[in-house]
């Protein structure tokens, strides 16, 4: 593995603007093609609910995962979920989704005490898909035209791992 994994500072703002205005992770998410670089700001601004980790070589940042958590509600603090996990489209296939999902999982198993970790993906995000399901999170359901795409609407699946204990 030639990154390192470490929480986002705000100054990774310009960087992971990047990617998530990259074709692929509009394509893959809720985002616009045109995004101001404030709206990435705002995202990486402290939030006590929030992990979010990028992976970074040689100073550039080529992934991004973001947990949410809802630690201020009682009943739901054992629920957590993974709101967003992106790689810079030059680094994909190298695995790097993986690290920073498998760091995210292994936070929510000890210090977090997490529960549940759901998330959704839309039902054409096979590579997600794929790597979710190799990392433990079963489909728990279909949500039809959940969301609109460039030339109409797609289905997205629910998808959760359950951690023991
Ligand atoms: C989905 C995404 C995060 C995957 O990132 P990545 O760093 O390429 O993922 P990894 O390299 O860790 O590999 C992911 C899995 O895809 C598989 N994969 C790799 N290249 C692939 C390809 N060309 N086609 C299909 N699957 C592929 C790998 O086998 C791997 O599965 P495994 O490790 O469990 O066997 C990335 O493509 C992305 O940023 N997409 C746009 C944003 C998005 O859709 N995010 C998810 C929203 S729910």
């Amino acid at each position: 593995m030639n990154y390192k994994i470490r929480h986002a500072e705000p100054a990774d703002a310009f960087g992971l603007h990047v990617i998530l205005t990259s074709p692929h992770v509009v394509q893959g998410s809720m985002r616009l093609p045109y995004m101001r670089l404030k709206n990435t700001e705002d995202r990486l601004s402290a939030d006590p609910n929030m992990v979010q980790i990028v992976a970074e070589d040689d100073g550039k940042v080529i992934g991004f995962a973001e947990l949410v958590l809802h630690h201020q509600i009682p009943r739901a603090a054992h629920a957590a979920e993974l709101n967003m996990v992106v790689t810079h489209g030059e680094r994909q296939g190298e695995g790097i989704a993986r690290s920073l999902i498998e760091e995210l999982i292994r936070l929510c198993d000890g210090f977090f005490r997490i529960r549940r970790l759901s998330l959704i993906v839309w039902v054409d995000n096979t590579r997600a898909i794929k790597l979710y399901k190799h990392l433990g999170f079963e489909e728990e359901g279909c949500m039809r035209d959940y969301v609109r795409t460039e030339d109409g609407y797609s289905d997205a699946l629910q998808m959760a791992r359950m951690f023991a204990g």
